[in-house]
């Protein structure tokens, strides 16, 4: 079991960490985080090896604009506070996507597992992105995990390929607090049956 363990604290040390300051660790750099991203990216296996994951590292003034362009877009203030605050507070921005054409051409040649493509590529996104959570938070890279999809989309750069359907935005940054936030936990067994 000792050989886990790292594995499993890494995992239990990953928290959404909302206060972020808009910088770095010292001894990290945001090539570490786009290698790191790359990483998870190639291994994080996809159905039938579709490798379906795609990712942009959002940063600076891209960074900015687009999240002001949320801001702008999202109704009601208390709907903004949270885009205002990743603009002016977060280093940058993981956008996770996973491109629709190739779950469109699996779909067309496996027609038995056509209606659970869609399904396979938000669970391979998901495990992509939460791999990707924890292993920033060994670089001492905080973040959250945010769901800005349509507004995203919507003020992407216009180079990335309208059929990469966006999942979920990481955004990451210099923890602005020294303490991991606490959360409870349910008691959850798993039993085994023999
Ligand atoms: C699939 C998924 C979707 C989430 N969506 C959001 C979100 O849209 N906005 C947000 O602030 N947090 C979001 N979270 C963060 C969760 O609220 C958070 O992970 C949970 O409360 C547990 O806290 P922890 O991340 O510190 O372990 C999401 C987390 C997961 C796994």
């Amino acid at each position: 079991m000792s050989a886990v363990a790292p594995y499993l604290k890494a995992i239990a040390s990953r928290r959404t960490v909302y206060a972020l300051k808009p910088q770095l660790p010292s001894n990290v750099t945001l090539q570490d985080v786009q290698s790191v991203v790359e990483a998870i990216i190639k291994d994080t296996p996809t159905a039938f090896n579709s490798q379906i994951n795609r990712a942009i590292i959002l940063t600076g003034a891209e960074h900015k604009r687009v999240w002001d362009e949320t801001v702008n877009s999202v109704q009601g203030d208390s709907g903004k506070k949270r885009p205002a605050s990743v603009r002016d507070e977060a280093f940058g921005t993981i956008v996770f996507f996973t491109d629709d054409k190739t779950t469109e051409e699996l779909q067309a040649k496996f027609p038995v597992y056509a209606s659970i493509f869609p399904q396979f590529a938000d669970h391979s996104s998901g495990a992509a992105q939460i791999q990707t959570w924890t292993a920033l938070k060994q670089l001492d890279v905080g973040g959250h995990l945010q769901h800005y999809n349509g507004y995203i989309k919507a003020a992407l750069p216009k180079s990335i390929p309208l059929e990469w359907q966006v999942h979920s935005q990481l955004v990451f940054g210099l923890p602005a607090v020294d303490e991991l936030p606490q959360k409870s936990y349910i008691e959850n067994p798993v039993k085994i049956f023999s």
